[in-house]
C-alpha cells in the first residue's frame, strides 16, 4: 500500500521526463539566451532544461557601458544572480562587435577621433571591468563577434575597429580577456560559419591568430538557421574543420525559423504565418539532423545554446516559431524531437 502511494506520488515527476540538460548530459551543456523577464517569469522552465545561460543583450557593450565611466550592470547582474543562485554557468556575450557596441570609444570628449592607443585604453578598461565582475559565473566569453565578411574581396568585415586597428583589434581583445580571467574559455563567434567560403575565412583567421599566439580557445557557430537550410552536412564539415584548430566548439545562438532569411539579411516582416504542417515537419527534420551531427562531434562541441527561451521572446518574432517553447512557455512537438 505504502509502495503504491509512493509510486503514485512519483508519477507526475516521471511523466515530466528529463529536461534537455539531462538528456544531453553525456554530450554537451544546453544553454539559453535570456532577458530579464525570463529570470522573473520562467524560472522553472529554465532550471529544468538548461545548464548554461547567455545574456541576450545585457552584457553587450552598448547596454552595460553606454558612455565613458557610466556602467549599467543592473540587467546583467539580475541574470547573473539568478544563475549564481541556481548553480548555472554562463557564457559571456560579447566584448568586441560592430553592433550594439560602445561607439563612444571611437571619439574623444573634445570630439576628435580616438587614436589607436586611446581606443585600446578604453577597450582594455571595458574588458577588464566586465570580465572581472562576472568571472565567478562566466566560464566562456564570445570575445570577438562577426569580424569576418560574408563576401567581397577582403576576408574581414569592414568595421570601425577593423579600420582603426585591423586584426590587432582581435589580438588585443583576446589578450585583455585572458588577462582579466585566465580560466575563461575565449571564443571567436560568427553566423553562417557553415558556408564554405565564410567557413574558410574564419578558419584562416583563427588559425593565423592562434599561430601568432592570440589566446583563442574556441569557435562559436551562432546557428541562426531556417527550415530550408543549411544542409546539416555542411555543419558537419565545418565542425570537422574547426576542430583541427580549436579544442572547443560551441553552438552559441541556435534557432531554426520558418522563413528563409539567412544570417545578416533578416526581414522580420516576412514571417511565416500561419505555419503549415509541412513547415513544422521541416523544422523538426532540421533540429533532428542538427542534433545528430552535434552528438557526433561531442568531443569538441561542449555547449549548445538556444537563442531565446520561447517563441514569445524570439528575436525573429513569435510567428517564426523558431524556439522549442510556444509563446506561453509550453514545450512544442519539436521539443520532443530534440529532447530525445
Ligand atoms: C540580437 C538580440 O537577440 C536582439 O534582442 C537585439 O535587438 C539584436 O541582437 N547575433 C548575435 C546576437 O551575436 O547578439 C544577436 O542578438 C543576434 C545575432
Amino acid at each position: 500500500m505504502k509502495k503504491t502511494l509512493f509510486l503514485l506520488l512519483l508519477l507526475p515527476l516521471l511523466a515530466q521526463g528529463k529536461g534537455l540538460k539531462d538528456t544531453y548530459r553525456r554530450h554537451f551543456l544546453i544553454g539559453v539566451a535570456l532577458n530579464t523577464r525570463n529570470v522573473n517569469d520562467d524560472r522553472q522552465l529554465i532550471i529544468r532544461n538548461f545548464n548554461s545561460v547567455t545574456c541576450e543583450n545585457a552584457m553587450k557593450p552598448a547596454e552595460i557601458h553606454p558612455a565613458e565611466g557610466r556602467w549599467n550592470f543592473r540587467e546583467a547582474d539580475s541574470i547573473a544572480n539568478f544563475c549564481r543562485a541556481h548553480g548555472i554557468k554562463m557564457r559571456g556575450h560579447t566584448l568586441l562587435w560592430h553592433a550594439q557596441f560602445a561607439d563612444w570609444m571611437y571619439t574623444n570628449a573634445d570630439g576628435t577621433a580616438a587614436t589607436r592607443e586611446e581606443f585600446l585604453r578604453r577597450l582594455h578598461d571595458h574588458i577588464l571591468t566586465v570580465v572581472s565582475r562576472y568571472k565567478d559565473v562566466v566560464y566562456a566569453w564570445d570575445v570577438a563577434n562577426e569580424c569576418v565578411a560574408d563576401g567581397g574581396p577582403t576576408p574581414y568585415r569592414d568595421t570601425r575597429h577593423y579600420r582603426l586597428l585591423g586584426l590587432d583589434a582581435l589580438r588585443y581583445a583576446f589578450r585583455y580577456a585572458r588577462e582579466a580571467d585566465p580560466n575563461a574559455l575565449l571564443f571567436y563567434n560568427d553566423y553562417n560559419a557553415f558556408q564554405p567560403a565564410k567557413r574558410d575565412r574564419i578558419y584562416n583567421m583563427v588559425r593565423q591568430l592562434k599561430e601568432e599566439g592570440t589566446p583563442i580557445d574556441g569557435i562559436g557557430l551562432q546557428g541562426h538557421y531556417n527550415i530550408y537550410g543549411p544542409d546539416m552536412a555542411l555543419v558537419d564539415t565545418a565542425l570537422t574543420l574547426y576542430s583541427t584548430i580549436v579544442p572547443h566548439i560551441h553552438i552559441t545562438e541556435l534557432d531554426i525559423r520558418l522563413n528563409n532569411d539567412m544570417g545578416g539579411a533578416l526581414d522580420f516582416q516576412r514571417q511565416a504565418q500561419p505555419a503549415t504542417p509541412e513547415q513544422l515537419e521541416a523544422q523538426k527534420k532540421q533540429y533532428r539532423d542538427l542534433f545528430r551531427v552535434l552528438k557526433k562531434h561531442r568531443k569538441t562541441v561542449d555547449c549548445v545554446t538556444f537563442w531565446n527561451l520561447t517563441d514569445r521572446d524570439s528575436w525573429v518574432g513569435p510567428t517564426n516559431q523558431a524556439t522549442l517553447f510556444d509563446t506561453e512557455g509550453r514545450p512544442k512537438p519539436v521539443y520532443d524531437v530534440v529532447n530525445h
